[in-house]
């Protein structure tokens, strides 16, 4: 059976969390492929509220596997807390493999973040601090430690030491307290202890998972906008969240996969620096921050709010293949008297229906806006698609239309049954 993939296709925050849970109904195994607790995924089950940060959001259905593969990058104390607390409130997570082969955030990679943003200027990237540029620039420098590590406590021991005392170095030499050695070393070996049964060999368990024929999903973080290699470089994060990063990050051929499911907010928000072309300044974008609570899931930020950018969406779905959308928060747009789509992008004079690989360029672009009229009803309790306002459904087929792919599924909410199939 083919491994399906669902990736964000905007700046993220697309409401991803929500939709790996209602799609799990019958998935046998999950698995996360790139990012780290950077992310914040949101899952609301009766009137319970969950953000993961790393465990996949499978873990709410009894029997679906949850792995986070090679791609990912783990803080250990944080991925200790999350599952503790997921136990504490009666989530089994025994089923939880983490890749032998992941990368492990430390707290020098923490503050290595922090300091890197706090000297950064113009070239700010707003990052999580969650040390996540820190950590995946020591895998290409190939001074990271591994997964496999924190189930040999002495080496993991020797190389954190080693790496801290370099970092301490960096701190020093930048007017910065150093970090604690000792007292750090303590909480990571408590987390190393705690995790140490569950790290495992992923790329085994997927691949023997995928010749037993059985349902596979990778999930994503972030958004293909913030894709390392595709997005708005510099500002971006420091993995590859399109769809591609399965492959790798997960150890799955291409070969293999199947559907890729594009989640596609009705609208976009973007949190952090960078250029965003159809941000809105004005009471249009207030509403959409208030009534689509946008305020970030893991540092609690405002997200800055804009029109559905097609330009942007349509580029991110190209690059991972999208051909099934699931389209989230309709029901934010009930309101409004009309809707911008923005469909082109003028820089310098010149229209252009292409996403620019100028950042400067992407910064001055005039977003070419369609405007389609509101459907001012409200669209929270529709649970098929022939209920929703006519021009509900105009709106969500030029959207469709314009990224070049169908309509699967269309969010109304953030309850499991605020979701319909198309
Ligand atoms: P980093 O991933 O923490 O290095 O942050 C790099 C950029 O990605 C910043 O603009 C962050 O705000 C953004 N970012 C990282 N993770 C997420 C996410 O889960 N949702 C939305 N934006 C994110």
């Amino acid at each position: 059976m083919p491994v399906d993939i669902l990736v964000g296709t905007q700046w993220g925050d697309e409401g991803k969390g929500k939709l790996i849970d209602v799609l799990t109904r019958d998935v046998d195994m999950v698995v996360r492929f790139q990012g780290g607790n950077n992310a914040g995924h949101t899952v609301e089950i009766g009137s319970e509220k969950y953000v993961l940060h790393l465990v996949p959001s499978g873990i709410f259905r009894p029997g679906v596997q949850c792995l986070i593969g090679n791609g990912v990058v783990v803080d250990p104390i944080g991925l200790m807390q999350e599952m503790q607390d997921l136990a504490r409130r009666g989530i089994d997570v025994a089923g939880v493999e983490l890749s032998n082969r992941a990368h492990l955030i430390f707290e020098y990679h923490k503050r290595a973040d922090a300091l890197r943003e706090s000297g950064a200027g113009a070239m700010k990237i707003g990052t999580t601090k969650r040390g996540i540029g820190p950590a995946y620039a020591d895998k290409a420098h190939r001074c990271g430690i591994r997964g496999i590590a924190l189930t040999e406590p002495e080496r993991l021991e020797r190389l954190f030491r080693e790496q801290a005392a370099k970092y301490n170095r960096l701190f020093v030499e930048a007017g910065i307290d150093p970090l604690d050695i000792d007292a750090e070393w303590l909480k990571v070996a408590e987390a190393a202890r705690y995790l140490a049964p569950y790290v495992g060999d992923t790329v085994v368990s997927i691949n023997e998972a995928i010749r037993a024929g059985k349902k596979i999903l990778c999930e994503g973080a972030q958004g293909g906008l913030l894709d390392i290699d595709h997005g708005t470089y510099p500002f971006v994060t420091s993995s590859n969240t399109v769809a591609g990063g399965a492959c790798t990050g997960a150890g799955i051929a291409p070969r293999h996969v199947g559907d890729v499911w594009g989640v596609l907010k009705a609208y976009t928000t973007r949190v952090g620096e960078g250029p965003f072309p159809t941000e809105l300044f004005d009471q249009a974008g207030e509403t959409l921050r208030q009534v689509g609570r946008e305020f970030g899931a893991t540092t609690g930020r405002p997200r800055r709010c804009g029109w559905f950018d097609a330009v942007a969406a349509g580029y991110s779905c190209m690059i991972s293949g999208v051909n099934k959308l699931a389209i989230t928060k309709l029901d934010v747009l009930d309101q409004l008297p009309e809707l911008g789509i923005c469909t082109a992008y003028e820089v310098d004079g010149v229209q252009t229906p292409y996403f620019p690989a100028s950042t400067e360029a992407l910064a001055k672009a005039k977003p070419v806006y369609e405007w389609l009229p509101g459907w001012q009803c409200s669209t929270e309790d529709v649970s098929c698609w022939e209920d929703l306002p006519e021009n509900a459904r105009r709106y969500l087929q030029r959207l469709a239309e314009l990224v070049r792919a169908e309509i699967a599924i269309v969010s109304v909410g953030p309850r499991r049954d605020q979701t319909f199939e198309v």
